[in-house]
């Protein structure tokens, strides 16, 4: 059976990202109202991290649980993955297991690589390119506090700050919903001129818009969302005081720069957030910050994810089936000595 892995959001048009949404709205809907449908019965999720994480952990780990399906962590270390054994051979083992697999990975070359030889789906889990099941949650998260009179194609994202893997998967799925999008950020912080180039053509296609500046007032003067992200990461430790005076305050997303923006505008942050750094407290608490509503909607988008990539490929015993294999084990059964 054929099927397909969520690496990039790129490899998905409008309509099918528009499809996971929808998937995600109602099975979300349904959340709330008491009934979690359990599409994903006996399913089971490897979940492999090569990097620490809060969020998308424990929303894949839920969205397993409460699909009726399981979910394995399999932290750095506790698996063979490119240590002792080959990438080719842990994913092929990992097939023959699990029903889908979702990683984190420190390269973004090792889970192409597990995709490449996996058969059954795998699910991109953040790599130093992209980040692209936080970008889904994002405009999920985004249409639900769709200012008044607005839709999709009329959404302005400003994102202030380092073009991290969260800022390439942002930038790319915006623009490729045909919404308005501008990252501020100091020249050396701006994006390669790769990934402008696909926003460009995302844009051409979609209708959308991209500007990048280093004026974060301008930048934030018609947001309808301003978002933000951690100015360093994991590895780049010893960039902290360069990095600190390049951002520190121009594009810091303070109270006073908030208030720049139009008075319906909300604020943005995947987590984890430096509090006092790329965000101030009275922005990160603030009425109109939504980043807790964000981080909740990991857990509902990873069901729709989860339920697009994987319930097409579970197969379950007709009521027949299941009669005559009962009738055969407990054939087994009655042979087993008292
Ligand atoms: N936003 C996000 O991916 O958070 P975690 O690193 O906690 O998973």
């Amino acid at each position: 059976m054929s099927f397909r892995h969520f690496i990039d959001t790129q490899d998905f048009s409008k309509n099918e990202l528009m499809e996971m949404i929808e998937l995600t709205r109602v099975i979300k809907q349904a959340d709330k109202a008491g009934y979690s449908p359990k599409l994903l019965k006996d399913a089971s999720l490897a979940m492999i991290f090569e990097e620490p994480s809060t969020r998308t952990r424990v929303s894949f780990e839920v969205a397993m649980t409460e699909l009726g399906g399981h979910a394995l962590y399999l932290k750095p270390g506790e698996i063979h993955l490119g240590v002792r054994e080959t990438i080719y051979d842990t994913v092929k083992v990992l097939s023959r297991m699990c029903d889908v697999i979702e990683a984190r990975t420190l390269k973004h070359e090792t889970v192409t690589e597990l995709a490449r030889h996996a058969e059954v789906p795998v699910i991109n889990g953040l790599t130093d390119y992209n980040h692209p099941t936080q970008v889904v949650c994002d405009v999920f998260t985004m249409m639900e506090h769709m200012p008044v009179g607005k839709k999709l194609e009329d959404l302005r994202v400003t994102f202030i700050g380092d073009a991290t893997n969260v800022l390439s998967s942002l930038m790319l799925i915006c623009t490729r919903m045909g919404m308005h999008f501008t990252h501020a950020a100091p020249k050396k912080y701006q994006p390669p001129a790769e990934w402008i180039e696909w926003a460009k053509a995302n844009c051409a296609e979609s209708g959308g818009s991209l500007t990048i500046t280093d004026d974060p007032v301008e930048a934030v003067r018609e947001a309808d969302y301003i978002y933000t992200d951690l100015w360093w990461w994991v590895g780049q430790e010893d960039q902290i005081p360069e990095r600190r005076a390049a951002f520190m305050p121009k594009f810091q997303v303070n109270l006073e720069l908030f208030n720049k923006a139009p008075a319906h505008c909300q604020f943005m942050h995947c987590l984890p957030a430096s509090r006092g750094v790329e965000a101030t407290d009275d922005v990160l608490d603030h009425p109109r910050s939504i980043i807790f509503d964000q981080s909740e909607n990991r857990l509902h988008t990873e069901k729709g994810l989860l339920v697009y990539f994987v319930y097409p490929r579970l197969k379950y015993a007709s009521e027949e089936n299941i009669a005559d294999h009962k009738t055969k084990i407990e054939a087994a059964l009655s042979k087993l000595p008292k």
